[in-house]
């Protein structure tokens, strides 16, 4: 069968020196074929050799396609613009977990277990309590997402079915006030408890931005924006913080200390911490016309400078997302009645001058997911330091996900890499007092 851009042959021919080796040819449902080098260092005693993996496929997966140069993400299938437009985050959660979409008393079901894990135990008020009011919340995340795996010992015994899937269930479910809390924490506002009666987007505004002294309405419009902010975060292959999930998985390690891995891998500025990277970025602009002079700088190989929210590893074309996130983000100004957003005039123009620019058409870089959703984000109330929190909050059904995908997978091995060693050759030691 021919895979798209593959070729119907079902091996690859190796040849080093006057010796060869056949390597097998494995066909996706749709995208590239693989060559399978699992055999190759005992067959030829050599490695592969990919730091970034930019040609390698570290595992078989069902749940999320890219196809990078026609801007294309499917979630088990189903295009993400549909997804964003037609469902809601849950939904997707439920897509993404099993497979298909939930027939309405699933989401119903999949609603209620969800809604019912929301509250964290009482005792985790007290672990934030131990951080400054000024630590960055990415920082307040990765600690206490560790922190669940000291109180829900009932679902971290990964060879149970049943507890792999409520340990799912609570991370998505407790993500949205472990955020809030995160939030509240570094504004000294007092942590307010997730309300049964709310859908997730909601329950998570009202818990970020509710305070004692009022009632708090929920806006519908933005309450629906969020949401879809959510779907759009909610998986993408296998992605730095994916993999660093599933690398953290491959040991046995319990969920709950798998996800903080994946937060912190996501906090980096190449990373989900672009979102946060990017805001700043146009605010150090500042104004339209010295566009041209960070463009420059973009551009200058001693420049350190990159323009944040631009360039991806695996699109080469419009990230899908991104599209969408502009949408949004024009609806959220519009109904917020911001008539003319200084940092959104900034990226519009950047993003026009940019894309009609040698340097970026050459090299295929196009806006990312974060290159919108910080100015989104700022217009819904959150400030800087939370872009990346919210990201992590969306991703954690993908890491779960593919965290369970890998635990379920009968092949599943514990990841261990290897290397091009270019160290030292063996040497004996020598005692202190002969070193020179
Ligand atoms: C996310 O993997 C995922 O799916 C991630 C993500 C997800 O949902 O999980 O999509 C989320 O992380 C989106 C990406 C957010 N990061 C940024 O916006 C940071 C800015 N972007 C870059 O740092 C960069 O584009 C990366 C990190 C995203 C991709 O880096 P690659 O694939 O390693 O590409 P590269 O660094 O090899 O760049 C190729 C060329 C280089 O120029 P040359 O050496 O060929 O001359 O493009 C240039 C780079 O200098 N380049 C940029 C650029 N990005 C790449 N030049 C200026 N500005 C940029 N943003």
């Amino acid at each position: 069968m021919d895979a798209i851009n593959g070729t119907s042959a079902k091996t690859a021919t190796l040849n080093i020196g006057d010796k060869s080796w056949e390597l097998p040819i494995l066909d996706g449902t749709i995208g590239p074929q693989v060559v399978d080098i699992g055999k190759l260092y005992g067959q030829t005693g050599m490695f592969t050799y990919d730091p970034g993996f930019t040609s390698t496929a570290s595992c078989e997966s069902q749940i999320t396609y890219i196809d990078g140069d026609e801007g294309v993400l499917l979630y088990r299938g189903y295009p993400i613009e549909q997804l964003a437009e037609d469902g809601d985050f849950l939904e997707t959660c439920y897509l993404l977990l099993y497979g298909e979409l939930p027939t309405a008393a699933q989401k119903a079901d999949f609603d209620y277990r969800v809604t019912r894990h929301t509250m964290v135990h009482e005792q985790m008020s007290r672990f934030f309590h131990g951080f400054r009011r000024d630590a960055h919340p990415m920082a307040v995340m990765v600690a206490s997402v560790g922190a669940l795996s000291a109180f829900y010992h009932d679902s971290t015994d990964i060879s149970d079915p049943q507890q792999r899937m409520i340990a799912s269930v609570r991370m998505i479910a407790k993500m949205p006030t472990l955020a809030a809390m995160a939030y509240k924490y570094t504004i000294g506002q007092p942590f307010v408890y997730p309300q049964n009666e709310l859908d997730y987007a909601s329950n998570f505004l009202r818990m970020c931005f509710s305070v004692p002294c009022e009632e708090y309405k929920v806006n519908p419009v933005l309450s629906r924006a969020i949401d879809r902010i959510f779907t759009l975060h909610a998986d993408h292959e296998q992605n730095a913080s994916t993999s660093t999930v599933r690398l953290a998985g491959s040991s046995g390690a319990n969920p709950f200390a798998c996800i903080a891995a994946g937060i912190a891998c996501l906090w980096g500025p190449a990373h989900g911490g672009a979102n946060e990277a990017a805001l700043k970025m146009l605010g150090e602009i500042g104004s339209v016309e010295r566009i041209p002079e960070f463009i420059k700088r973009a551009k200058d190989k001693n420049d350190p400078f990159r323009l944040m929210g631009f360039g991806h590893r695996v699109y080469k074309n419009y990230d899908p997302r991104a599209k969408i996130m502009q949408k949004t983000c024009h609806e959220v100004l519009g109904e917020l009645g911001i008539k003319d957003d200084p940092l959104l005039d900034i990226a519009v123009e950047l993003e026009r001058i940019a894309l009609q620019d040698e340097y970026f058409v050459e090299r295929k870089l196009y806006p990312n997911i974060d290159f919108y959703s910080g100015i989104t984000l700022r217009a819904l109330g959150f400030p800087t330091s939370m872009f990346t929190v919210l990201f992590a909050l969306a991703r954690t059904v993908g890491w779960i996900g593919q965290w369970k995908e890998m635990i379920e997978d009968p092949g599943q091995r514990i990841g261990r890499p290897r290397q091009l060693y270019t160290g030292a050759p063996a040497r004996d030691y020598v005692p202190i007092a002969r070193r020179k």
